[in-house]
């Protein structure tokens, strides 16, 4: 069977580089796909939101499944426009994909369905939003309610800073019709986890677990950026919150989704709090986490293929999933200046280096090719990710294939996997 990926991330390149080991596949295409994706599958110069010529390419090649990685074409509705046209398509429906593209959506899923979240009210009047911020006070996180490319949200600590994020999305419009509604949600404390789910509708199955590094600096200083790094599993998520989090969070939003009528296929993503209370959601998303699945893919035994094709088809109840026992870690390498303004077009040497680190794998996220050199290409230019049998060892791997790699400005943090630590040593 053909397969394409559409994307050209890091997640990308981790999807593209788990379906190729199929024993199913003959090929993947990718669309448009990058320098790294094009080593194991051929890639193709169109965009993610370009669905017509999307749609020719796959009825053109005979593709047999088409994994979409970005939230933007989900909410947009590719996989409706591609099984309109007779294409299986893994990924949610637009109507479903909702559960991202509007945070009010989501939370008017989880507050009838009685899934743990933060307390919020919504507003779409500036002045009625401030003054809510004045009488509630601080700590408070201010969210726009629809997509912002994971920069709608400032956690505010005192009230300037709430009501500058108030206005800069309701007034300044700094996230377009993004900030047209804007909710203010409760401050929740806690440590952070992912857990990614195939579903298939009816069928909630959940990956291992993981944590992102959002922060651009160690220990979680400095601004917010798309991820600096993971690692799976993630050990604050013990074995009973696990349990906890499948009973109260994945399978009640499943099943919500279908009593609503959207019935929800793909990924559902949940983004976690872990509060003393117990896990909250902070957000949902519709898609694989990036670079969550860098680390989730490689400690999955399973063919990815046929797990995509059962949330396709209804039979995702026959399968089950079964996972290494060691650890991965990502380390995110990025362009001087990130997540500011970066320069491109840096020629990266090393690679092949890193690969010959035990266990070591290197996805591109932003990289091209100038003439045959390969250069960066975006903020986040490499996931240098490594297994081990444990998280120190996986972590030594990675920093090992990391220090083999070399662009002018290059930065990363050197703390990725140490909040795992602190838990083992607990
Ligand atoms: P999001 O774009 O929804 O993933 O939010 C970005 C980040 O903001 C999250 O990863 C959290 O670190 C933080 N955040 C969002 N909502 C809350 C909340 N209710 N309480 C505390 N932190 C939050
Ligand atoms: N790692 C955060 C995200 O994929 O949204």
């Amino acid at each position: 069977m053909k397969v394409l990926v559409v994307g050209s991330g890091g997640r990308e390149h981790a999807l593209t580089w788990k379906i190729a080991q199929s024993p199913l596949v003959k090929q993947v295409l990718c669309a448009p796909g990058n320098p790294g994706m094009a080593a194991l599958g051929r890639c193709v110069d169109i965009g993610v939101n370009e669905f017509e010529k999307l749609t020719a390419l796959a009825r053109d090649e005979g593709v047999g499944l088409v994994v979409v990685g970005p939230e933007d074409p989900l909410s947009r509705g590719l996989v409706d426009h591609l099984t309109a046209n007779g294409i299986k398509a893994f990924g949610p429906v637009a109507a479903a994909a909702r559960l991202e593209a509007s945070k009010s959506f989501a939370k008017s899923v989880m507050n009838r369905c009685g899934i743990p979240t933060a307390k919020s009210a919504e507003f779409t009047d500036p002045a009625a939003a401030i003054d809510y911020v004045r009488s509630t006070g601080v700590p408070l996180v201010i969210k726009a309610d629809g997509l912002a490319a994971g920069k709608g949200v400032t956690v505010a600590r005192d009230l300037d800073t709430a009501i500058e994020a108030i206005r800069m999305a309701m007034e300044d419009r700094a996230f377009g019709d993004a900030g047209n509604r804007v909710l203010l949600e409760e401050c929740l404390e806690g440590e952070e986890a992912s857990i990614l789910a195939f579903s298939d509708g009816k069928t909630v199955v959940p990956m291992a677990s993981s944590q992102d590094h959002k922060p651009v600096f160690d220990n979680d200083e400095g601004p917010n950026t798309g991820g600096m790094g993971a690692y799976s599993p993630a050990p604050v998520v013990t074995g009973a919150l696990f349990e906890e989090i499948v009973r109260t969070i994945l399978n009640p939003c499943v099943r919500g989704m279908a009593e609503a009528g959207t019935p929800y296929t793909g990924v559902l993503y949940a983004g976690l709090m872990i509060t003393p209370d117990g896990p909250r959601v902070i957000e949902f998303n519709c898609r694989f986490g990036d670079p969550e699945v860098q680390v989730v893919l490689p400690r999955m035994k399973n063919d990815l293929v046929p797990v995509l094709l059962a949330c396709c088809d209804g039979t995702l109840d026959r399968l089950s999933l079964e996972w290494e026992d060691g650890a991965c870690v990502t380390v995110v390498m990025a362009s001087g200046g990130y997540p500011g303004a970066y320069p491109k077009g840096k020629p990266i040497t090393g690679i092949p280096d890193a690969e010959h680190e035990t266990g070591a794998v290197v996805f591109h996220a932003g990289t091209g090719l100038d003439g045959v050199a390969l250069v960066t290409n975006g903020g986040r230019v490499l996931n240098v990710t490594a297994t081990g049998p444990d998280v120190p060892a996986a972590i030594d791997r990675a920093y090992a294939a990391v220090r083999r790699i070399h662009f002018e400005g290059a930065h990363y943090r050197t703390d990725i996997g140490q909040k795992a630590l602190r838990h083992l040593r607990a």
